[in-house]
């Protein structure tokens, strides 16, 4: 008969024939970790193994250290389901979930460790389109003449400090309200306060908007009611999105947020970061207006991007 041999994560003997382990001994409350991920010992997929026995180790260390009632672990089926059955085309609650649980600033921080002096990424969040128009770089991409407005410039670098020929920015930000153009189909034009811009020699970019404001993510579902119960807000902090594409360099997809905000320090998505903050200043100089071209007030917001080399 095969000899008996212990399993690689746990002290269990196992029968080891034709390559596949047969645990000999059966679950219990203490070995239950073990027991299963050494059910999978046969997997073809070794990376999914590594995945697999990972989160069954720490969800059978969770449940050990709640210990949930039937009903409470039938409440947790029945919350994940709802998460579920709330996806459609156009909305992602368990990309929802994940944001508020701060697992998609992990994944985004593991994913996008920049070398020293590059600037740093945040997440992607659900509004952006793909299609926006490339406009002329100074353009307003605010089209409905809506809210306080803005010039937001800067230029693309790359870590020495020299300038980005046609980088591509893809701009996109909400309204004064709060609310994305695809969120109030109908009421803002299509494409309002989105456009792609490509920067000059020089590595300048310039365009106008309007100052943006902070606003809830989408909390009419159940990630919405867990915020509402664990007594948390469901507002991101006034920011703008940015995604930066140039040829030699990773793709940068990040924020700049107003400092000023009241949710700068509890953003429900923990997408902020020290790095990110921008100074909206308003500007009341009439000669910088009429530099700038605006016959009111403006926000001005001045932010350079640092892009890291392709790897
Ligand atoms: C956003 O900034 O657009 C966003 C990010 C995460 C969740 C919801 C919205
Ligand atoms: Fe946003």
């Amino acid at each position: 008969m095969t000899p008996k041999v212990n399993c690689a994560a746990c002290s269990h003997k196992f029968w080891r024939s034709e390559d596949v382990m047969t645990e000999t001994g059966y679950f219990t409350e203490a070995n239950s970790a073990e027991i299963v991920a050494s059910r999978n010992a046969g997997a073809k997929d070794a990376r999914l193994a590594e995945v697999m026995s990972a989160i069954t180790r720490h969800l059978h260390a969770a449940v050990k250290e709640i210990e949930p009632t039937q009903d409470e672990w039938f409440e947790a089926i029945q919350f994940l389901t709802k998460v579920g059955h709330t996806c459609n085309d156009w909305r992602q609650e368990f990309i929802l979930l994940s944001d508020v649980m701060g697992v998609s600033m992990l994944v985004d921080a593991i994913n996008n460790r920049k070398p020293s002096g590059a600037s740093e990424s945040t997440v992607l969040g659900p509004f952006h389109v793909e299609d926006a128009p490339e406009l002329p770089m100074g353009s307003d991409i605010c089209l409905d003449q809506k809210g306080e407005p803005m010039l937001v410039k800067g230029r693309i670098l790359d870590t020495e400090g020299n300038p980005i020929d046609a980088a591509k920015i893809d701009v996109w930000q909400a309204n004064d309200e709060g609310f994305y153009d695809v969120q109030q189909k109908g009421l803002q034009p299509e494409f309002n306060l989105r456009g792609v811009f490509r920067t000059e020699a020089d590595g300048t970019y310039h365009f106008k908007g309007v100052k943006p404001k902070f606003y809830p993510i989408p909390d009419d579902g159940p990630v919405g009611q867990m915020l509402a119960k664990l007594g948390r807000h469901p507002f991101r902090p006034a920011h703008l999105h940015y995604i930066l594409e140039a040829d030699g360099f990773e793709t940068l997809i990040t924020h700049i947020f107003d400092p000023d905000d009241p949710y700068i320090h509890s953003d429900a998505v923990f997408g902020v970061k020290e790095s990110l903050l921008a100074k909206f200043e308003l500007i009341e100089d009439p000669d910088r207006l009429k530099e700038a071209g605006f016959d009111a007030p403006y926000y001005e917001v001045v932010h350079d991007f640092v892009l890291a080399p392709s790897k």
